[in-house]
């Protein structure tokens, strides 16, 4: 059997961002900076290195920065041109690159809903395809086989909806959804049960899902019953859930370096390692990071 491959990612990109206030007030999370780029352009890299081509943005009020960023800019150009900052083109011309390598849509969510709602937002333009979900909080970076690509090949392999786990310390699993597993093989997981933030003492496992998924077309057919789940909101995971049992769901231990940005402290902590990652800057860093730990400034 040969299984259509993924050719299509869901970004949702349509929350409040709430725990940026209030950077978010006017600003989309997902355009906030890891050093220099903002978080989405990063996911939409590992889209195009893992075969995608074509991008749905799910976007919502005050999320115009998102569009014009994947757009050319004219006016910039001509300006830099001007000045004589020529030099700087090419840094343009790598963003309009992406936008060419892809077909890019854009969908509104009309009210942030839930991630599953957001999901569903994107329905008619996925009907009937296996499709990959990527949120933009979840910076995965990974020099071999991009985090993305680990899920479709996985997908390829079972023909299963899939979606990425890490392993956590027992400490953290009720921040996460955690798996339930049966059986393993080479990383993959064969997926019984998601378990929505468990106290460490009851949750199946360690193993946490994060941002990327694979979504068979049977995921939609859950989510169009728009069963609202935890906050009120119509939740993924719990999509994927009810498929368990009728379609194969499995978990896939995804290799790379992670960077959850959707906290302060996890955006904070995913630009200093970037930063220290980059030449030029790390030079810099080191002396201040050393300066601060002397100083060890009192909160105000
Ligand atoms: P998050 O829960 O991390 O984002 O959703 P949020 O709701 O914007 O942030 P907080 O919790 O208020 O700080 C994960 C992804 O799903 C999108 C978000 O934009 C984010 O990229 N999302 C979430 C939607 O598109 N629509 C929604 O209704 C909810």
């Amino acid at each position: 059997m040969t299984l259509p491959s993924v050719r299509k990612a869901i970004f949702p990109a349509a929350g409040l961002g709430t725990r940026f206030l209030p950077v978010t007030k006017a600003q989309p999370k997902e355009m906030l900076p890891l050093v220099d780029k903002p978080t989405i352009q990063y996911g939409v890299e590992e889209a195009i290195a893992s075969g995608i081509e074509q991008v749905i943005m799910v976007t919502g009020g005050g999320k115009r920065a998102i569009v014009d960023h994947f757009d050319r800019s004219l006016e910039l150009e001509h300006y830099l041109e001007e000045r004589g900052r020529g030099d700087l083109l090419h840094i343009l011309g790598e963003v309009d690159d992406l936008s060419n390598r892809l077909l890019i849509t854009y969908v509104q969510q009309k009210e942030p809903r839930g991630l599953g709602h957001a999901v569903w937002t994107a329905r008619l333009l996925v009907e009937g395809e296996p499709c990959a979900v990527l949120l933009a909080d979840d910076v995965i970076l990974s020099a071999a086989r991009p985090a993305l690509k680990q899920l479709i090949d996985a997908h390829g392999k079972t023909g299963a909806t899939v979606l990425a786990v890490r392993r956590v310390p027992r400490s953290e699993v009720s921040r996460y959804g955690i798996i339930a597993t049966r059986g393993s093989k080479g990383g993959i997981h064969e997926v019984t049960d998601i378990v929505e933030k468990p106290p460490a003492d009851d949750a199946p496992s360690d193993l946490a899902a994060l941002g990327r998924y694979v979504l068979l077309p049977g995921v939609f057919d859950e989510l169009d019953r728009g069963e609202p789940g935890a906050g009120n909101e119509i939740q993924l995971v719990d999509a994927i859930k009810r498929t368990i049992g009728r379609q194969p769901v499995v978990g896939v231990e995804f290799e790379g370096d992670y960077y959850d940005t959707g906290t302060v402290p996890g955006y904070l902590r995913a630009n200093l390692m970037l930063a220290m990652k980059r030449e030029g800057l790390r030079e810099d860093l080191i002396p201040l990071l050393r300066e601060l730990l002397e100083a060890s400034p009192e909160p105000r």
